[in-house]
Protein backbone atom coordinates (compact mmCIF):
# COMPACT_ATOMS: atom_id res chain seq x y z
CA UNK A 1 0.00 0.00 0.00
CA UNK A 2 2.77 2.70 0.87
CA UNK A 3 4.38 1.40 -2.52
CA UNK A 4 1.17 2.50 -4.44
CA UNK A 5 0.70 5.49 -2.61
CA UNK A 6 4.18 6.66 -2.81
CA UNK A 7 3.78 6.34 -7.03
CA UNK A 8 0.47 8.21 -6.56
CA UNK A 9 1.83 10.70 -5.13
CA UNK A 10 4.02 10.74 -7.86
CA UNK A 11 1.17 11.19 -10.47
CA UNK A 12 0.06 14.39 -8.30
CA UNK A 13 3.13 15.70 -8.51
CA UNK A 14 3.52 15.53 -12.31
CA UNK A 15 0.11 16.96 -12.44
CA UNK A 16 0.93 19.63 -10.46
CA UNK A 17 4.01 20.42 -11.50
CA UNK A 18 2.57 21.30 -15.27
CA UNK A 19 0.13 23.18 -13.82
CA UNK A 20 -2.80 21.24 -12.64
CA UNK A 21 -4.50 20.90 -9.91
CA UNK A 22 -4.86 16.61 -8.55
CA UNK A 23 -6.15 15.42 -5.55
CA UNK A 24 -6.43 11.41 -4.49
CA UNK A 25 -10.04 10.90 -3.74
CA UNK A 26 -13.26 9.16 -2.90
CA UNK A 27 -13.06 5.94 -1.11
CA UNK A 28 -9.33 5.69 -1.02
CA UNK A 29 -9.41 9.11 0.92
CA UNK A 30 -12.67 7.51 3.29
CA UNK A 31 -10.54 4.66 3.74
CA UNK A 32 -7.34 5.85 5.09
CA UNK A 33 -9.00 8.04 7.37
CA UNK A 34 -10.35 4.58 9.24
CA UNK A 35 -7.25 2.83 8.21
CA UNK A 36 -8.50 0.43 6.30
CA UNK A 37 -6.47 -0.97 3.19
CA UNK A 38 -7.42 0.26 0.05
CA UNK A 39 -7.01 -2.02 -3.45
CA UNK A 40 -7.44 1.24 -5.53
CA UNK A 41 -6.57 4.88 -5.70
CA UNK A 42 -8.63 7.12 -7.77
CA UNK A 43 -7.13 10.16 -8.44
CA UNK A 44 -8.75 13.54 -9.87
CA UNK A 45 -7.72 16.15 -11.98
CA UNK A 46 -8.19 19.79 -13.97
CA UNK A 47 -6.20 18.11 -16.75
CA UNK A 48 -8.36 17.19 -19.57
CA UNK A 49 -7.89 13.20 -20.60
CA UNK A 50 -5.64 14.00 -23.28
CA UNK A 51 -3.65 16.14 -21.13
CA UNK A 52 -3.09 13.53 -18.95
CA UNK A 53 -2.39 10.96 -21.55
CA UNK A 54 0.29 13.07 -22.78
CA UNK A 55 2.12 13.66 -19.16
CA UNK A 56 2.36 9.99 -18.75
CA UNK A 57 4.48 7.40 -20.58
CA UNK A 58 1.97 4.03 -19.64
CA UNK A 59 -1.96 5.04 -19.92
CA UNK A 60 -5.00 3.30 -21.45
CA UNK A 61 -7.99 5.64 -22.48
CA UNK A 62 -10.14 3.30 -20.59
CA UNK A 63 -13.03 5.83 -19.81
CA UNK A 64 -11.77 8.65 -21.88
CA UNK A 65 -15.50 9.98 -22.88
CA UNK A 66 -16.21 10.09 -19.03
CA UNK A 67 -13.28 11.47 -18.08
CA UNK A 68 -10.86 8.78 -17.30
CA UNK A 69 -7.29 7.80 -18.11
CA UNK A 70 -5.41 4.85 -16.77
CA UNK A 71 -2.28 5.77 -15.41
CA UNK A 72 0.43 2.98 -14.74
CA UNK A 73 2.93 3.11 -12.82
CA UNK A 74 5.41 0.34 -11.36
CA UNK A 75 2.49 -2.35 -11.51
CA UNK A 76 -0.13 -0.07 -10.25
CA UNK A 77 -3.61 1.55 -12.19
CA UNK A 78 -4.74 4.56 -11.08
CA UNK A 79 -7.84 6.20 -12.46
CA UNK A 80 -7.10 9.98 -13.69
CA UNK A 81 -10.14 11.26 -13.58
CA UNK A 82 -10.98 14.63 -15.00
CA UNK A 83 -12.99 16.86 -12.71
CA UNK A 84 -16.92 16.60 -14.17
CA UNK A 85 -20.09 17.69 -13.14
CA UNK A 86 -22.46 15.03 -14.65
CA UNK A 87 -24.71 16.34 -17.25
CA UNK A 88 -28.28 14.45 -17.37
CA UNK A 89 -29.44 11.66 -15.63
CA UNK A 90 -31.97 8.99 -17.65
CA UNK A 91 -33.78 6.42 -16.29
CA UNK A 92 -32.76 6.46 -13.01
CA UNK A 93 -29.16 5.22 -14.02
CA UNK A 94 -25.55 7.26 -14.27
CA UNK A 95 -25.00 9.89 -16.41
CA UNK A 96 -25.37 9.27 -20.40
CA UNK A 97 -22.71 12.34 -20.99
CA UNK A 98 -20.20 14.85 -18.68
CA UNK A 99 -19.18 18.39 -19.03
CA UNK A 100 -15.48 18.58 -17.74
CA UNK A 101 -14.81 21.13 -14.90
CA UNK A 102 -11.79 23.31 -13.57
CA UNK A 103 -13.54 22.99 -10.43
CA UNK A 104 -12.81 19.75 -7.77
CA UNK A 105 -15.69 21.78 -6.34
CA UNK A 106 -18.13 20.62 -9.05
CA UNK A 107 -16.40 17.35 -9.12
CA UNK A 108 -17.21 16.70 -5.52
CA UNK A 109 -20.76 17.63 -5.20
CA UNK A 110 -21.90 15.12 -7.87
CA UNK A 111 -20.78 12.33 -5.35
CA UNK A 112 -23.46 10.11 -3.54
CA UNK A 113 -21.83 10.13 -0.08
CA UNK A 114 -20.01 13.01 2.55
CA UNK A 115 -17.55 10.43 3.53
CA UNK A 116 -16.93 9.49 -0.34
CA UNK A 117 -16.43 13.23 -1.24
CA UNK A 118 -13.32 13.90 0.87
CA UNK A 119 -10.59 14.84 -1.20
CA UNK A 120 -6.28 14.76 -0.32
CA UNK A 121 -3.71 17.18 -1.80
CA UNK A 122 0.01 15.77 -2.14
CA UNK A 123 0.76 17.77 0.81
CA UNK A 124 -1.66 15.58 2.97
CA UNK A 125 -4.17 18.72 3.23
CA UNK A 126 -7.88 16.90 3.26
CA UNK A 127 -10.31 18.86 1.60
CA UNK A 128 -13.87 18.46 3.30
CA UNK A 129 -16.49 20.58 1.53
CA UNK A 130 -19.83 18.51 3.22
CA UNK A 131 -18.74 17.73 6.68
CA UNK A 132 -17.81 14.47 5.39
CA UNK A 133 -14.93 13.85 8.28
CA UNK A 134 -17.76 14.83 11.24
CA UNK A 135 -19.68 12.33 9.50
CA UNK A 136 -17.09 9.47 9.35
CA UNK A 137 -16.40 10.74 13.38
CA UNK A 138 -19.99 10.34 13.60
CA UNK A 139 -20.20 7.17 11.64
CA UNK A 140 -22.72 7.97 9.50
CA UNK A 141 -23.70 7.51 5.77
CA UNK A 142 -25.06 11.01 4.99
CA UNK A 143 -26.10 11.87 0.52
CA UNK A 144 -24.61 15.01 -0.11
CA UNK A 145 -27.38 17.83 -0.37
CA UNK A 146 -30.59 16.62 -0.80
CA UNK A 147 -30.50 12.68 -0.51
CA UNK A 148 -34.06 11.98 -2.78
CA UNK A 149 -31.85 13.73 -5.65
CA UNK A 150 -28.81 11.85 -5.44
CA UNK A 151 -30.80 8.56 -5.07
CA UNK A 152 -33.29 9.40 -8.31
CA UNK A 153 -29.52 10.22 -10.17
CA UNK A 154 -28.57 7.33 -9.48
CA UNK A 155 -30.73 4.57 -7.85
CA UNK A 156 -28.10 1.68 -7.24
CA UNK A 157 -26.54 4.13 -5.14
CA UNK A 158 -29.01 2.77 -2.25
CA UNK A 159 -27.39 -0.51 -2.43
CA UNK A 160 -23.91 0.95 -1.92
CA UNK A 161 -25.00 3.22 1.11
CA UNK A 162 -26.32 -0.82 2.62
CA UNK A 163 -22.73 -1.67 1.29
CA UNK A 164 -21.06 1.07 3.17
CA UNK A 165 -23.18 0.03 6.41
CA UNK A 166 -22.34 -3.74 5.86
CA UNK A 167 -18.32 -3.04 5.49
CA UNK A 168 -17.86 0.43 7.88
CA UNK A 169 -20.64 -0.50 10.81
CA UNK A 170 -21.90 2.99 9.91
CA UNK A 171 -25.77 3.74 10.40
CA UNK A 172 -27.25 5.78 7.98
CA UNK A 173 -28.46 9.06 8.62
CA UNK A 174 -32.43 9.46 9.03
CA UNK A 175 -33.41 12.09 5.86
CA UNK A 176 -30.82 9.55 3.97
CA UNK A 177 -32.36 6.51 5.21
CA UNK A 178 -35.75 8.01 4.80
CA UNK A 179 -34.88 8.44 1.32
CA UNK A 180 -33.61 5.39 0.55
CA UNK A 181 -36.88 4.03 1.89
CA UNK A 182 -39.19 6.00 -0.25
CA UNK A 183 -37.10 5.49 -3.58
CA UNK A 184 -36.22 2.10 -2.85
CA UNK A 185 -39.02 1.01 -5.83
CA UNK A 186 -36.47 3.00 -8.19
CA UNK A 187 -33.80 -0.01 -8.16
CA UNK A 188 -36.67 -1.99 -10.05
CA UNK A 189 -35.11 0.90 -13.28
CA UNK A 190 -30.84 0.00 -12.57
CA UNK A 191 -30.25 -2.94 -15.05
CA UNK A 192 -29.99 -6.34 -13.31
CA UNK A 193 -25.99 -7.01 -13.86
CA UNK A 194 -25.27 -3.93 -11.70
CA UNK A 195 -27.61 -5.28 -9.17
CA UNK A 196 -25.47 -8.25 -9.30
CA UNK A 197 -22.79 -7.08 -8.77
CA UNK A 198 -23.29 -4.65 -6.33
CA UNK A 199 -25.46 -7.38 -4.29
CA UNK A 200 -22.08 -9.66 -4.74
CA UNK A 201 -20.05 -6.82 -2.68
CA UNK A 202 -22.47 -6.22 -0.34
CA UNK A 203 -22.56 -10.41 0.95
CA UNK A 204 -18.57 -10.13 0.74
CA UNK A 205 -18.49 -7.52 3.53
CA UNK A 206 -18.42 -8.52 6.98
CA UNK A 207 -21.17 -6.76 9.18
CA UNK A 208 -24.02 -9.22 8.07
CA UNK A 209 -26.64 -8.58 10.53
CA UNK A 210 -26.63 -4.81 9.95
CA UNK A 211 -27.31 -6.00 6.07
CA UNK A 212 -29.82 -8.07 6.53
CA UNK A 213 -31.80 -6.05 8.86
CA UNK A 214 -31.48 -3.12 6.27
CA UNK A 215 -32.45 -5.64 3.33
CA UNK A 216 -35.66 -5.85 5.53
CA UNK A 217 -36.34 -2.46 6.67
CA UNK A 218 -36.33 -1.11 3.39
CA UNK A 219 -38.57 -3.88 2.46
CA UNK A 220 -35.97 -5.13 -0.76
CA UNK A 221 -37.81 -7.88 -1.16
CA UNK A 222 -41.15 -5.77 -2.63
CA UNK A 223 -38.40 -4.63 -5.00
CA UNK A 224 -36.73 -8.13 -5.86
CA UNK A 225 -39.33 -10.57 -5.27
CA UNK A 226 -37.28 -13.44 -6.50
CA UNK A 227 -35.86 -12.58 -3.43
CA UNK A 228 -37.97 -11.78 -0.51
CA UNK A 229 -38.20 -15.17 0.77
CA UNK A 230 -34.31 -15.00 1.22
CA UNK A 231 -34.33 -11.74 2.66
CA UNK A 232 -36.52 -12.56 5.28
CA UNK A 233 -34.93 -15.44 6.59
CA UNK A 234 -31.86 -13.55 6.78
CA UNK A 235 -33.73 -11.34 8.91
CA UNK A 236 -31.90 -11.17 12.49
CA UNK A 237 -29.45 -13.48 11.83
CA UNK A 238 -25.91 -13.18 10.82
CA UNK A 239 -24.80 -15.82 8.51
CA UNK A 240 -22.47 -15.22 5.52
CA UNK A 241 -24.49 -16.26 1.89
CA UNK A 242 -22.41 -16.31 -0.85
CA UNK A 243 -24.85 -14.27 -3.85
CA UNK A 244 -25.74 -17.95 -5.42
CA UNK A 245 -26.81 -18.77 -2.29
CA UNK A 246 -28.72 -15.69 -1.78
CA UNK A 247 -30.76 -16.15 -4.83
CA UNK A 248 -31.49 -20.03 -4.33
CA UNK A 249 -32.68 -19.28 -1.42
CA UNK A 250 -34.99 -16.75 -2.50
CA UNK A 251 -36.02 -19.48 -5.44
CA UNK A 252 -36.68 -22.43 -3.26
CA UNK A 253 -38.59 -24.38 -3.52
CA UNK A 254 -40.25 -23.62 -6.18
CA UNK A 255 -39.49 -20.20 -8.54
CA UNK A 256 -36.97 -20.24 -11.59
CA UNK A 257 -34.69 -17.26 -11.94
CA UNK A 258 -35.89 -15.81 -15.04
CA UNK A 259 -32.81 -15.14 -17.43
CA UNK A 260 -34.72 -12.03 -19.30
CA UNK A 261 -35.13 -10.27 -15.81
CA UNK A 262 -31.71 -11.70 -13.81
CA UNK A 263 -28.83 -11.74 -16.24
CA UNK A 264 -26.28 -13.52 -14.84
CA UNK A 265 -23.46 -15.20 -16.65
CA UNK A 266 -24.64 -18.86 -17.95
CA UNK A 267 -22.11 -20.76 -15.20
CA UNK A 268 -23.83 -18.11 -12.39
CA UNK A 269 -27.30 -19.15 -13.64
CA UNK A 270 -26.62 -22.98 -13.72
CA UNK A 271 -24.63 -23.01 -10.36
CA UNK A 272 -27.86 -21.50 -8.60
CA UNK A 273 -30.30 -23.78 -10.21
CA UNK A 274 -28.21 -26.33 -8.95
CA UNK A 275 -28.05 -25.38 -5.26
CA UNK A 276 -31.98 -24.95 -5.58
CA UNK A 277 -31.68 -28.72 -7.28
CA UNK A 278 -29.69 -29.94 -4.56
CA UNK A 279 -31.48 -28.77 -1.37
CA UNK A 280 -34.11 -31.23 -2.55
CA UNK A 281 -32.04 -34.43 -3.39
CA UNK A 282 -30.93 -33.49 0.49
CA UNK A 283 -34.36 -33.06 1.75
CA UNK A 284 -35.64 -36.30 -0.23
CA UNK A 285 -33.06 -38.84 -1.00
CA UNK A 286 -29.95 -40.57 0.98
CA UNK A 287 -26.98 -39.26 -0.66
CA UNK A 288 -24.60 -41.44 -1.85
CA UNK A 289 -21.40 -41.45 -4.03
CA UNK A 290 -23.19 -41.44 -7.18
CA UNK A 291 -24.50 -37.83 -6.01
CA UNK A 292 -20.71 -36.20 -5.40
CA UNK A 293 -19.90 -38.28 -9.23
CA UNK A 294 -23.02 -36.36 -10.62
CA UNK A 295 -22.87 -32.82 -9.06
CA UNK A 296 -19.80 -30.70 -7.32
CA UNK A 297 -18.80 -30.87 -4.17
CA UNK A 298 -19.29 -27.66 -3.33
CA UNK A 299 -22.79 -26.87 -4.66
CA UNK A 300 -23.45 -29.77 -2.35
CA UNK A 301 -22.08 -28.50 0.73
CA UNK A 302 -23.86 -24.58 0.01
CA UNK A 303 -27.16 -26.62 -0.38
CA UNK A 304 -26.32 -28.37 2.59
CA UNK A 305 -25.29 -24.99 4.39
CA UNK A 306 -29.05 -23.22 3.57
CA UNK A 307 -30.75 -26.39 4.74
CA UNK A 308 -28.94 -26.45 7.89
CA UNK A 309 -29.21 -22.99 8.58
CA UNK A 310 -32.66 -21.74 7.47
CA UNK A 311 -35.03 -25.28 7.82
CA UNK A 312 -32.91 -26.38 10.80
CA UNK A 313 -32.30 -28.99 8.68
CA UNK A 314 -29.51 -32.03 9.92
CA UNK A 315 -26.24 -31.30 8.72
CA UNK A 316 -24.49 -33.43 6.29
CA UNK A 317 -20.84 -31.50 5.92
CA UNK A 318 -19.16 -34.35 7.02
CA UNK A 319 -20.83 -36.98 4.52
CA UNK A 320 -20.52 -34.93 1.97
CA UNK A 321 -17.06 -34.27 2.09
CA UNK A 322 -16.65 -38.20 3.20
CA UNK A 323 -18.04 -39.25 0.16
CA UNK A 324 -16.23 -36.93 -2.19
CA UNK A 325 -12.83 -37.52 -0.46
CA UNK A 326 -13.43 -41.29 -1.63
CA UNK A 327 -14.90 -41.06 -4.81
CA UNK A 328 -13.42 -43.88 -7.19
CA UNK A 329 -14.09 -41.80 -10.32
CA UNK A 330 -14.73 -38.04 -11.34
CA UNK A 331 -15.43 -38.81 -14.66
CA UNK A 332 -15.85 -41.67 -17.08
CA UNK A 333 -12.85 -40.85 -18.59
CA UNK A 334 -11.54 -42.43 -15.28
CA UNK A 335 -12.48 -45.41 -16.03
CA UNK A 336 -10.40 -48.46 -16.67
CA UNK A 337 -12.26 -50.11 -19.48
CA UNK A 338 -13.91 -47.72 -22.77
CA UNK A 339 -16.20 -48.06 -24.91
CA UNK A 340 -14.41 -49.66 -28.04
CA UNK A 341 -13.83 -52.51 -25.27
CA UNK A 342 -17.30 -52.58 -25.22
CA UNK A 343 -18.80 -52.65 -28.68
CA UNK A 344 -17.36 -56.05 -29.78
CA UNK A 345 -19.86 -57.10 -26.69
CA UNK A 346 -23.13 -55.98 -27.69
CA UNK A 347 -25.21 -56.74 -30.83
CA UNK A 348 -26.46 -53.59 -30.70
CA UNK A 349 -24.45 -50.30 -30.15
CA UNK A 350 -26.67 -48.44 -28.29
CA UNK A 351 -26.15 -49.91 -26.01
CA UNK A 352 -22.29 -48.95 -25.14
CA UNK A 353 -23.70 -45.71 -23.20
CA UNK A 354 -26.11 -47.95 -20.91
CA UNK A 355 -23.18 -50.04 -19.64
CA UNK A 356 -20.94 -47.68 -19.65
CA UNK A 357 -23.71 -45.93 -17.16
CA UNK A 358 -23.91 -48.84 -15.15
CA UNK A 359 -20.53 -49.70 -15.03
CA UNK A 360 -20.12 -45.85 -13.28
CA UNK A 361 -22.57 -46.73 -10.73
CA UNK A 362 -21.68 -49.91 -9.86
CA UNK A 363 -17.57 -48.56 -9.40
CA UNK A 364 -18.71 -45.86 -7.37
CA UNK A 365 -21.25 -47.95 -5.11
CA UNK A 366 -18.13 -50.16 -4.32
CA UNK A 367 -19.99 -53.15 -6.29
CA UNK A 368 -17.15 -53.70 -8.81
CA UNK A 369 -13.27 -52.75 -8.77
CA UNK A 370 -11.95 -49.48 -11.12
CA UNK A 371 -10.01 -52.76 -13.10
CA UNK A 372 -10.14 -53.74 -16.64
CA UNK A 373 -10.75 -57.07 -16.20
CA UNK A 374 -13.13 -56.86 -13.40
CA UNK A 375 -14.82 -54.18 -15.26
CA UNK A 376 -14.52 -56.41 -18.67
CA UNK A 377 -16.56 -59.45 -17.23
CA UNK A 378 -19.15 -57.03 -15.28
CA UNK A 379 -20.22 -55.88 -18.82
CA UNK A 380 -19.89 -59.23 -20.89
CA UNK A 381 -22.50 -60.11 -17.94
CA UNK A 382 -24.43 -57.20 -18.82
CA UNK A 383 -24.17 -57.07 -22.45
CA UNK A 384 -25.70 -60.68 -22.64
CA UNK A 385 -28.59 -59.50 -20.73
CA UNK A 386 -29.22 -56.63 -23.22
CA UNK A 387 -28.40 -59.09 -26.15
CA UNK A 388 -31.13 -61.30 -24.98
CA UNK A 389 -33.57 -58.49 -24.42
CA UNK A 390 -33.32 -57.14 -28.06
N1 LIG B 1 -19.72 7.48 -6.78
C1 LIG B 1 -20.97 8.10 -6.72
N2 LIG B 1 -22.09 7.42 -7.13
C2 LIG B 1 -22.00 6.15 -7.57
C3 LIG B 1 -20.74 5.52 -7.64
C4 LIG B 1 -19.62 6.21 -7.23
O1 LIG B 1 -21.06 9.23 -6.31
N3 LIG B 1 -23.10 5.52 -7.97
C5 LIG B 1 -18.52 8.23 -6.36
C6 LIG B 1 -18.21 8.16 -4.87
O2 LIG B 1 -17.64 9.39 -4.50
C7 LIG B 1 -17.15 7.09 -4.80
C8 LIG B 1 -16.39 7.29 -6.09
O3 LIG B 1 -17.37 7.73 -7.04
O4 LIG B 1 -16.32 7.21 -3.66
C9 LIG B 1 -15.67 6.06 -6.60
O5 LIG B 1 -16.57 5.00 -6.67
P1 LIG B 1 -16.07 3.50 -6.57
O6 LIG B 1 -14.89 3.31 -7.42
O7 LIG B 1 -17.27 2.63 -6.76
O8 LIG B 1 -15.46 3.42 -5.08
P2 LIG B 1 -16.21 3.29 -3.71
O9 LIG B 1 -17.37 2.42 -3.93
O10 LIG B 1 -16.53 4.58 -3.08
O11 LIG B 1 -15.20 2.66 -2.73
P3 LIG B 1 -14.51 1.26 -2.81
O12 LIG B 1 -13.16 1.60 -3.39
O13 LIG B 1 -14.47 0.82 -1.37
O14 LIG B 1 -15.33 0.37 -3.66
Amino acid sequence: MKEMIKYGKKILKTLNDSGYEAYFVGGFVRDEILNIESNDIDIATSAWPSQVESLFENTAATGKKYGTITVFMNDYAYEVTTFRFDKSYKNYRQPESVDFSKKLEDDLIRRDFTINALAKDIEGQTIDLFNGMEDIKQRQIKAIDDPNKRFKEDALRILRAIRFVGKLNFHIEKNTFDAMKKDSHLLSKIPTERIIKELDLILKQPYKEQIYHLFNDLHLGDVFSDLDRAIKKLNLTDYPISLEQFFALGLYPDKNLSPDEWRFSKSQMSRIETIKELMNILLKQRITSIHLYNYSKDLMLAANDLLVKFFDYEDQEDKIINLDRHLKIRSFKDLKITGHDILPLVKDEKNVGKIIETLIEDVLLGKVENRKEDLHSFASRLAEDLNEEN
